[in-house]
């Protein structure tokens, strides 16, 4: 690689040839080289073709991809899902064939399906339901809090971070809580393929999806015949033109939910207590106005942490894009973590800050284009609450280590991180 090295060994990149994104081994480095690289990419380079370099047994190594690193292609890329397909999928590499019937839910449909599947979707996030989500966060978070609140010393990530969104998506599902740990590991199993905690192996990725896919359409089944208070049921019973959700449809669906709400808000919540800690200035200006600047916190939070760092398109035609032309069947992937820190929108952009006039319009959640994360505003709250009930009850926790990251080009984890406090 040529890059010179600086004082304190950050690589300064001579050339954006050396900077391998669809290598595995790029996503381990430390988050200052990350940034370093991906500075280089957006003055020099903004639109760069990169190779595939990481082999997973049983998936073909793909042709390489287009990367986008500033905020405004990004948006627009975002925003022409006309030119651009999510169908092909929604990540940097290649789908293995054996997952797509698990995998094929609504996040890789375009439309005219995707909309008509969102729109039944929707159907589940009427107000009732919402007010009842709403009540599980705080009453499930300050449980949580409660309970970790007499140790004085955790993982933060198991004990705070990681029990909650899994607890929300489990209380929205109707999943019986003898079950949540279940659904927790397949998780992990899933977003984790690539990390060596979790496997390269594609039978172990395929596994844990064919258990969550086959658990949740018994449950859908379940709940088609014996509807009760979740949105299982609005879902299993709703119809768009007449048609409803298969127990497959409901079964991809279940997963998408379970993985894109619970593993994304993990590691929101974990970088943010990362980064409170690292600025005990805001965090006291956050602790002494929680109502006013919460929310801000909130998107500032996912802005810096950006849980999910990219997602892929496939152009449908040839189109051009500043300049670029970029081929009919090309993969592009849009780095939502470079564009959180486009100089051009934010300056400073690797300064965390709460205070910034503009942290709503971060590209976390999507760039406002049809896919834009139906679970925004949980997300959201649950970060917010989590916060509030920490303040509340455990006012003086911080991380003590450094975090233990999760080795991925698309999901920004932390799988482990100690933090103490006073103990109740
Ligand atoms: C901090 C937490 C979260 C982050 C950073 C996040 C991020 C994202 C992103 C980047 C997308 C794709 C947007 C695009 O293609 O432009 C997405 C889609 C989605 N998210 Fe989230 N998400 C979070 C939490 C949640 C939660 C809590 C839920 C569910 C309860 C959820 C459900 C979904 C669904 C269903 C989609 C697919 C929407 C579609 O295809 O129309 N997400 N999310």
């Amino acid at each position: 690689m040529t890059a010179a090295r600086t004082g304190n060994h950050v690589p300064a990149y001579r050339t954006v040839d050396d900077i391998q994104l669809g290598d595995l081994e790029f996503w381990a480095k430390p988050l200052d080289e990350r940034d370093a690289a991906f500075a280089a990419l957006r003055s020099r380079m903004p639109l760069a073709f990169h190779q595939e370099l990481t082999e997973v047994p049983g998936v073909p190594v793909g042709p390489g991809f287009w990367s986008a690193s500033r905020y405004e292609d990004v948006r627009a890329i975002n925003r022409q899902a006309s030119a651009f397909s999510s169908a092909a999928g929604i990540t940097l590499g290649e789908q293995p064939p054996e997952t797509l019937e698990f995998f094929g839910s609504m996040i890789v449909l375009d439309d005219p399906r995707h909309a008509k599947m969102r729109l039944l979707v929707q159907k589940a996030f009427t107000p009732k339901m919402v007010a009842q989500v709403e009540q599980s966060v705080r009453t499930r978070a300050q449980r949580l809090v409660e309970q970790a609140s007499v140790m004085g010393e955790c993982d933060f990530v198991e004990h705070f971070a990681a029990p909650l969104p899994l607890q929300v998506i489990c209380d929205m599902l109707g999943v019986p809580a003898d079950d949540e740990k279940q659904i927790f590991d397949w998780t992990n199993v899933i977003l984790g393929v690539g990390d060596p905690e979790f496997g390269l192996d594609l039978d172990v990725l395929i596994n844990a999806a064919m258990g969550m896919f086959t658990y949740a359409q018994a449950l859908g089944e379940d709940r088609l015949a014996k509807p009760r208070e979740d949105i299982t049921s609005t879902l299993m019973h709703a119809e768009v033109e007449g048609q409803r959700l298969t127990a497959a449809e409901f079964g991809s669906f279940f997963i998408l939910l379970a993985v894109a709400g619970n593993e994304t808000t993990r590691n929101a919540i974990a970088w943010g207590a990362k980064l409170l800690t690292e600025h005990p200035d805001q965090r006291r200006a956050l602790q002494q106005n929680y109502s006013e600047l919460s929310l801000k916190a909130a998107d500032e939070i996912v802005r810096w942490g950006s849980p999910v760092i990219h997602m892929r398109r496939t152009a449908l035609r040839d189109v051009e894009l500043n300049g670029t032309t970029i081929g009919e069947g090309d993969k592009v992937v849009m780095w939502y973590w470079s564009a959180n820190r486009d100089e051009a929108v934010y300056p400073d952009g690797n300064k965390f800050d709460i205070m910034r006039p503009n942290t709503a319009e971060m590209i976390g959640y999507g760039g406002g284009g049809p896919h834009f994360c139906l679970g925004a505003n949980l997300a959201r709250r649950e970060i917010q609450v989590m916060f509030d009930e920490i303040f509340r009850q455990v006012p003086d926790l911080e991380i003590t280590s450094e975090p233990d990251r999760l080795k991925s080009a698309f999901i920004n984890g932390i799988k482990r991180m100690r933090c103490s406090f006073t103990a109740k």
